[in-house]
């Protein structure tokens, strides 16, 4: 059995990973009040108690907007924490994979981010995260003993995201504004969970064959969309679904009339090629993709999970 400890394991990625996990995998859930990131002792503890073969990093200050206001929080949880890990992980001998995130670049050029292009984050969500990217490089003694792996604008089943919060804006009202001049690739905890376990099941072969030259990588669904077109999809495949009713209007808007506290990149569609070829697997268009998750959805609504 390969011991994995999970962290986040209630939030939405954490919901798909203990759905999906395999067979051969042990799985150690703590929740917040049994490891809390915030606190870099417990992490430092927990990982030399637990020795894991994996730590699978999935929690993280994820409030992109009240981090703006809540820096020190926000940067214990995605900087320190990890660096604590790595520094135990040192100790104990196992692997790490750090979720990261589109937001680490500032979203101003109009192709793909490559894994190694220079980051510079435009919030402090994204700086933070870009920072505990980087303790991690520092801290990991064996460069083959972590995986950094970006994704953006993730959406599961379970738990707040923007597909959530559409399905819920539509079912209280009759039109919405949504931003439609910032793009990306969605991506859904399914199909990022099946790359995480993936990568964990093809790990010693990977090191077998010195594949993992550079510790960065990327996944996301297929495909570039803006807010905006995503959001009708959502709706499309949901009042199919009977999760909303049909007759709702949707209107594009500016970003420029849609005021957050954190600024947010125009641009961060992540190339993924390198994750393609390292696991041998292909991406699935993010339409297909939001459409299984939504079908899952409603699933697990009927059976009340
Ligand atoms: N959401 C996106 O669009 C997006 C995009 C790119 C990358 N990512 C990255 O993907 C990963 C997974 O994100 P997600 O959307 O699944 O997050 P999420 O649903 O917001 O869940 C966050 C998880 O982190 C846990 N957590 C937060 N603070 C904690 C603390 N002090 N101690 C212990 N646990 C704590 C939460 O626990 P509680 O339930 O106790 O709060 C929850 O389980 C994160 O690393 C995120 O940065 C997300």
């Amino acid at each position: 059995m390969i011991k994995v400890l999970l962290t986040g394991s209630s939030g939405q990625l954490g919901h798909s990973l203990i759905k999906s996990k395999p067979a051969n995998i042990c799985l150690i859930t703590p929740n917040r009040k049994e490891l809390d990131l915030s606190n870099p002792k417990e992490c430092f503890d927990k990982t030399l108690e637990i020795k894991p073969d994996w730590i699978l990093n999935c929690a993280a200050y994820t409030a992109v907007d009240l981090a703006e206001s809540n820096h020190e929080l926000c940067f214990r949880i995605n900087k320190d924490a990890p660096k604590y890990f790595a520094k135990a992980l040192n100790i104990v001998g196992g692997n790490l994979i750090q979720i990261s995130t589109d937001y680490v670049f500032n979203g101003t050029q109009n192709y793909p981010y490559q894994t190694d292009q220079i980051k510079n984050p435009i919030n402090i969500y994204g700086k933070s995260k870009a920072e505990g990217e980087d303790e991690i490089q520092k801290e990991m003694k064996n460069p083959k003993n972590y995986y950094i792996l970006r994704t953006s604008w993730l959406m599961g089943q379970k738990g707040g995201n923007f597909s959530s919060n559409i399905i819920e804006l539509l079912s209280k009202k009759d039109k919405i504004d949504v931003v439609s001049d910032q793009f990306g690739s969605p991506t859904t905890t399914i199909s990022l969970a099946n790359v995480l376990w993936e990568l964990i099941s093809k790990d010693k072969f990977i090191k077998q064959y010195n594949l993992n030259k550079y510790p960065i990588y990327h996944w996301t669904d297929d495909g570039i969309t803006s807010w905006y077109d995503l959001a009708l999809e959502i709706y499309s495949i949901s009042s199919k679904l009977g999760l909303i009713e049909k007759n709702k209007i949707i209107r594009p808007i500016k970003s420029s009339n849609y005021k957050t506290n954190a600024r947010r990149p125009l641009f961060s569609v992540l190339d993924c090629n390198s994750t393609q070829k390292l696991l041998n697997i292909k991406r699935i268009p993010w339409q297909k993709s939001i459409h299984q998750m939504l079908l899952e959805k409603l699933k697990e609504k009927n059976l009340n999970i």
